[in-house]
C-alpha cells in the first residue's frame, strides 16, 4: 500500500489499532516536552504512578511562560520542576533559554521520531519531519511513564503548495491564508502533511511556523518531510547525525487534498478576535497601531527577527508605537548579539525582552486600553492579551516591522525596502546548551524541592450510578480554554494551586461561576460548538473537576479539551439535536439515571426535571475512553489496568 509520511510514522510507532479513520490507534512516544505552565501539573501526576525514571529516549521540561517572578510562587514551582526532572531522568531547560518549541527544534527534534508535548503548539516540530502532537499534562505523564498514547485515527489532508512565495510573503501567509479557508475548526481530526514543490523553498524555521499554527486550525498535528532543508539545518545545529531522508510513496493515497499556489499569496493578517478571521493587509488601511510584539513560538526564529533587522535598519520606531521583541531562544539573542543584527534593533527603538512567551501569554505588555497590538503570535482571542478592550491582529515579522515603522498597519510592499529581505539560514548556528541540566545519574541523592504554593491536584472519583445537578453556567459558541481558565500574568504563578484558581474559573463569561459551583456542589455546564478550543491547558478540566462538575453537554468540543476531560472524569456529552440547547436554561435541574450502563452504551437521556423534558446525548468516544470514564479518569485507569 502507498502510504503518506504522517502513516509511516505511525505505523512504525503503532502499538494498537488500524488505519481506519474514526477508529483508536495506540502509538509509541518517543519524545516528550512540557512547559511550566503545565508542567508542575503533568509532573506530579508522573509522581503519582510511582514510575522512578521516564521510559521515553528523550523527555525535556522547559521553563518558558512564567518567567516573571513578583513573588516566590513561579520560582518555587521551576524549583520543583528543576528538582523532579533531576531525579526522574528528564532534560531541564533553564528560564531564559528560550521558547519550548523553538529550542525543543533546534536541540531535540528528529524526523521520523513521535513527539508529545503538554503544549497545544507542539506540533511545531512538524516543520522537521517529526510527528509532534499536543495533549494534557496526565497523557504526557502517562507517555514519559512508557505508555502509549492514543488517538482516534485523523484523516490525512495534503497540503499541496505550488510556486515559491513573493517577496515580503511569508511563511506566516501561508499558513494564513489556509485558516481562511478552513477555518478554526477546519482541521479538528485531521493531520496536514505538506507536499508539493512550494515545499522545496520553505527553511525549517518557516516549515514550523506553518506547522505551529496548524494548532490554530485545531488539527492534530501537521508534517513536513525531512529533505535537504531538514539537512541543512540539522547540520548548522551540529546534529548532522539525526538526519534521515523521510517522505510520502509515489501516489500516495489522501483523504482530501488542498492547493495552495505560493505565488498567488499576498500578505495577511488575522484580525480580532480569531485567527480566522483572515484580511489582506492591503485592505486594512488607516489603521493606527499602538503596540507590536515580535515574538511566541511561531515566529522567534533567527531568520525572523533578522527580517526585522534588515526592515529596521538605520529606521526608527513610529513614537506612537512600542515595539517588544523577544527572541526564540538564547541561540536566537546569540546569533544576533554576534551579527550587530541586536544593536541595529536597540538603535531602532526596539525594547528587548527575554528569550519566553512574554506577552503571548499575558506576562506583562498588555495593551492600553482600547489599544490595538500588531503581533506575530497564533493566538488573537478576545482578552488574551491581558487587555479586554485591545484589538489585537496577527502578521507576519515583515509586517509588524514595516508597521513599526509607520505607525499604521503597513503592507511591507509599500515600503522601499532592498534585498527583498530573504534571509539565508546560517551554515552554523552558536551551539551553546549550558542552560540544558542533564537528569542525575544518581537520582536517590536528589530531594524535589516543594514550596507552599504546590498544593495536591484534584483526583476523580469512578462514575457514579446516578448523576444529578443544576445547570450552572449556559455558553455560546467556541468558548476557549482562556475563557475556562483564564491564564494571566496574575494566575500564571498559581498553575500548581487549583483551589486558587478555581476562584477564577469562567469568570470572564459569568463572574458569579465559581460562587455558584460551590453553592450547588458542582452541577453541568452548557456549551455551544468548539467548546474548549484553543489551548492544551488541562487545568480547563482540572479545575471544573475541582468545582464539582460532572459533566459539559455540548453542540461540539475541541479535540485535546475533550480528551482533558475524559482524562479526569468529566462526562464529554454532544447533543443528538443540537436544538435541544435552546430548551436548557440556567440552574435547571438535570440528572442521568443509571449512568454507568448508559455511558457503556454511548448514548445518554438527560432529564429536565424542571422542564419535564429530556435530551438525548452522545459519547462519540472510544470504548477505552468509556473505561476512563467510569473508573474515573486516566489516573484511576492507567492504575487499575497496570498499563505501563
Ligand atoms: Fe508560549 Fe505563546 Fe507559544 S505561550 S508556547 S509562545 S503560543
Amino acid at each position: 500500500m502507498k502510504l503518506c509520511l504522517a502513516k509511516k510514522i505511525l505505523k512504525n510507532h503503532l502499538v494498537s489499532g488500524d488505519f481506519i479513520s474514526g477508529s483508536e490507534i495506540g502509538i509509541k512516544i518517543d519524545q516528550t516536552l512540557t512547559q511550566d505552565s503545565t508542567g508542575t501539573m503533568a509532573y506530579l501526576q508522573f509522581e503519582a504512578m510511582g514510575i522512578d525514571r521516564v521510559k521515553t529516549k528523550k523527555s525535556v521540561a522547559y521553563i518558558d511562560h512564567n518567567t516573571l517572578q513578583t513573588g516566590p510562587e513561579n520560582a518555587d514551582d521551576h524549583a520543583y520542576i528543576r528538582t523532579i526532572a533531576k531525579k526522574h531522568g528528564i532534560f531541564f531547560s533553564k528560564p531564559g533559554n528560550g521558547i519550548c518549541h523553538q529550542v525543543h527544534l533546534e536541540r531535540w527534534a528528529v524526523p521520523g521520531q513521535t513527539l508529545l508535548g503538554s503544549d497545544s503548539h507542539t506540533p511545531t516540530c512538524g516543520g522537521i519531519g517529526m510527528l509532534a502532537i499536543g495533549a494534557g499534562g496526565l497523557d504526557v505523564a502517562v507517555a514519559m511513564g512508557g505508555g502509549p498514547y492514543y488517538i482516534t485515527m485523523p484523516k490525512i489532508i495534503n497540503v499541496k503548495l505550488t510556486g515559491s512565495l513573493n517577496p515580503c510573503v511569508s511563511a506566516k501567509d501561508i499558513i494564513l491564508e489556509i485558516l481562511k479557508r478552513l477555518s478554526v475548526k477546519g482541521g479538528v481530526g485531521k493531520i496536514l502533511e505538506y507536499t508539493g514543490d512550494g515545499v522545496k523553498s520553505l527553511s525549517v524555521p518557516e516549515r514550523a511556523t506553518i506547522a505551529n499554527m496548524g494548532a490554530e486550525l485545531g488539527a492534530t498535528t501537521s508534517i513536513f518531510p525531512s529533505d535537504e532543508q531538514t539537512y541543512k539545518f540539522l547540520k548548522a545545529q551540529g546534529r548532522e547525525k539525526d538526519f534521515i531522508e523521510l517522505k510520502a510513496d509515489d501516489d500516495a493515497e489522501y483523504d482530501e487534498e488542498i492547493v495552495v499556489d505560493l505565488l498567488s499569496l499576498e500578505p495577511l493578517a488575522a484580525c480580532p478576535h480569531s485567527p480566522d478571521n483572515i484580511k489582506k493587509v492591503s485592505e486594512l488601511k488607516s489603521i493606527k497601531v499602538d503596540q507590536i510584539a515580535i515574538g511566541s513560538c511561531t515566529n522567534s526564529s533567527y531568520t525572523d527577527i533578522m527580517k526585522a533587522v534588515e526592515i529596521l535598519k538605520g529606521k526608527t520606531v513610529a513614537e506612537n508605537v512600542s515595539l517588544v521583541i523577544s527572541p526564540g531562544s538564547r541561540q536566537v539573542l546569540n546569533m544576533i548579539s554576534q551579527n550587530g543584527g541586536l544593536s541595529v534593533l536597540i538603535s531602532a527603538g526596539a525594547r528587548i525582552l527575554e528569550c519566553a512567551c512574554g506577552p503571548c501569554i499575558g506576562m506583562g505588555q498588555s495593551p492600553s486600553t482600547d489599544a490595538v497590538s500588531l503581533r506575530t503570535f497564533n493566538r488573537n482571542f478576545e482578552g488574551r492579551s491581558g487587555t479586554s478592550s485591545a484589538k489585537v491582529y496577527i502578521v507576519s515579522p515583515e509586517v509588524a516591522a514595516a508597521s513599526a515603522i509607520t505607525g499604521y498597519i503597513t503592507d511591507p510592499r509599500n515600503l522601499d525596502i532592498e534585498n527583498n529581505i530573504k534571509i539565508e539560514m546560517p551554515d552554523k548556528f552558536i551551539i551553546n546548551d549550558n542552560m540544558i541540566i542533564p537528569p542525575s545519574e544518581n537520582p536517590d541523592e536528589i530531594e524535589i524541592q516543594r514550596g507552599p504554593n504546590i498544593k495536591p491536584f484534584p483526583k476523580a472519583l469512578p462514575l457514579s450510578d446516578n448523576v444529578y445537578g443544576k445547570v450552572l453556567i449556559k455558553l455560546s459558541d467556541n468558548i476557549t480554554t482562556d475563557h475556562i481558565m483564564p491564564s494571566n500574568a496574575k494566575l500564571l504563578p498559581y498553575r500548581s494551586n487549583i483551589p486558587y484558581l478555581s476562584e477564577y474559573c469562567l469568570t470572564p463569561c459569568d463572574k458569579s461561576f465559581p460562587e455558584k459551583a460551590k453553592k450547588y456542589n458542582g452541577g453541568f455546564i452548557i456549551a455551544g460548538e468548539n467548546y474548549g478550543q484553543g489551548s492544551s491547558r488541562e487545568h480547563a478540566a482540572l479545575v471544573p473537576l475541582y468545582l464539582g462538575i460532572k459533566a459539559v453537554l455540548a453542540k461540539s468540543f475541541a479535540r485535546i479539551h475533550m480528551a482533558n476531560l475524559i482524562n479526569n472524569g468529566i462526562l464529554p456529552l454532544i447533543f443528538d439535536n443540537p436544538s435541544d440547547y435552546d430548551d436548557i436554561d440556567e440552574l435547571d435541574d438535570l440528572s442521568i439515571e443509571s449512568s454507568i450502563s448508559q455511558v457503556k452504551n454511548k448514548t445518554v437521556i438527560i432529564k429536565n426535571k424542571t422542564k419535564n423534558t429530556e435530551y438525548k446525548m452522545l459519547l462519540n468516544i472510544t470504548d477505552r475512553q468509556i473505561e476512563m470514564l467510569i473508573h474515573g479518569g486516566l489516573l484511576n485507569y492507567t492504575k487499575q489496568n497496570s498499563r505501563l
